[in-house]
């Protein structure tokens, strides 16, 4: 079973109810969810493997830590992930992006894809897979299977912002190796699939198109 963290951090949550305010400019929002990702990051990156080397500082010899182990990819669902990509390559300038587009189809609220395109290296790096929004999981599930069937991706993560408990059963039935990083579970999907009290439509406000 995957397992769910949970990231209550007094700056998430603070920045969080900014992006949950329907009277935010977009301007504001996007900041916020930039903002958000990054100290998600900083978070979900706790574990990742660093290695002993030497150095020389200005006064003598030392022995630092630097990154190690596999490389990252950061991948986005398009449209609403893309919001979430600043804030994270700011702390990893090295990661690579792919892009990955799913939309819901509004009646049957099944991913459809529109859109792909990797690094050609991604089945040696650690995947990190981000969409502010996990609601049915019906986008982000369709997303990890896809990687790990097109390209033999192994290692991956998903990053949301704020989940349904919908969304997070689907990801532990789909894929149970798949570790799960939120700053907030909701109550529950509407009757449109939308998360409740959520924060709308994240696409539509991160980009201004409502
Ligand atoms: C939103 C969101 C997720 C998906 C979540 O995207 O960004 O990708 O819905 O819903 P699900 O968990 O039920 O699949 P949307 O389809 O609205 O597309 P957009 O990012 O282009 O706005
Ligand atoms: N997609 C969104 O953008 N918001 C939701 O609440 C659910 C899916």
């Amino acid at each position: 079973m995957s397992t769910v963290h949970i990231y209550d951090h007094p700056l998430i949550q603070h920045k969080l109810s900014i992006i949950r305010d329907k009277n935010t400019s977009v301007k504001e929002f996007r900041e916020s969810v930039s903002e958000i990702s990054s100290l998600m990051c900083y978070e979900a990156t706790r574990d990742l493997e660093t290695e002993e080397i030497d150095i020389e500082t200005p006064v003598g010899p030392a022995k630092v830590r630097q990154l190690a182990g596999k490389k990252l990819a950061i991948v986005p669902i398009l449209r609403a992930g893309l919001g979430m990509v600043d804030g994270i390559i700011s702390l990893i300038p090295s990661a690579k992006v792919g892009h990955i587009g799913l939309y819901r189809d509004p009646e049957t609220l099944e991913p459809v894809e529109y859109y792909c395109k990797m690094p050609p290296d991604i089945a040696n790096r650690d995947v990190f897979i981000v969409d502010p929004m996990l609601a049915t999981g019906g986008s982000a599930s369709a997303a990890i299977t896809f990687i790990k069937k097109r390209y033999g991706c192994t290692r991956i993560r998903l990053l949301n912002l704020i989940a349904a408990p919908e969304g997070i059963a689907r990801i532990q039935e789909d894929h149970p190796d798949v570790d799960i990083y939120v700053a907030a579970v909701d109550e529950k999907l509407n009757d449109h699939g939308y998360i409740v009290p959520g924060l709308g439509d994240a696409g539509d406000r991160i980009f201004g198109t409502k």
